[in-house]
């Protein structure tokens, strides 16, 4: 008889996790930009204004960051499906920006003009557990467009937000 896993249970928990989508952009040293989907960003602290985000040791990202090279946390707005789809694909590096506003920093950082936020850092900080990296950048800018909504990831599924009232929410 097999018995769960507290990797699988973790992986299970986690599935129930409503996160944010993000998409981590930055321009290799070469020129060519790279973007992978990631749903693991969170702030870290405003003082200094900082981000971190959980990335696989594997991922094609890895050596630019380790460069120490600029990236952008693009958070995703609802009608943004498709750039997330691409950044977490089998296509490479600019193949991945076929979809979305991309736009370039004057140091050449790519972000995104029309998501719900663009966050701008500089790497502070890479922290090796396990399979992954965290790397912790500092905020150099923001980029806060108006009127758009988040979107989600839940079971396996994108998402859009549904504010509920206290009269239909249980
Ligand atoms: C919703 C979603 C969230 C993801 N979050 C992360 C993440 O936080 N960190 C990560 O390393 N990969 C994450 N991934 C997986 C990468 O986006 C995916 O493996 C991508 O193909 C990696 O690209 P690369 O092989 O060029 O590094 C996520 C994928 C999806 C669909």
């Amino acid at each position: 008889m097999s018995h769960p896993s507290p990797a699988a249970d973790l992986m299970a928990a986690m599935r129930r996790f409503a996160s944010t989508v993000t998409v981590i952009a930055l321009r290799d040293a070469d020129g060519t930009r790279n973007a992978i989907t990631a749903t693991s960003p969170t702030s870290v602290s405003m003082d200094p204004p900082s981000m971190l985000f959980c990335v696989h040791r594997d991922s094609s990202l890895r050596a630019a960051l380790a460069d120490g090279r600029p990236f952008s946390v693009n958070i995703l707005a609802a009608n943004q499906e498709e750039v997330a789809r691409l950044c977490s694909s089998k296509l490479r590096g600019e193949e991945r920006f076929t979809a979305g506003d991309w736009r370039a920093e004057a140091d050449g950082v790519p972000y995104l003009g029309d998501a719900e936020a663009a966050v701008i850092c500089t790497t502070a900080q890479i922290v090796p557990f396990g399979t992954h990296d965290i790397v912790i950048g500092t905020v150099d800018l923001v980029h806060l467009p108006e009127g758009r909504e988040p979107l989600l990831y839940h079971g396996g599924r994108y998402a859009a937000l549904a504010p509920c009232s206290a009269e239909d929410c249980p």
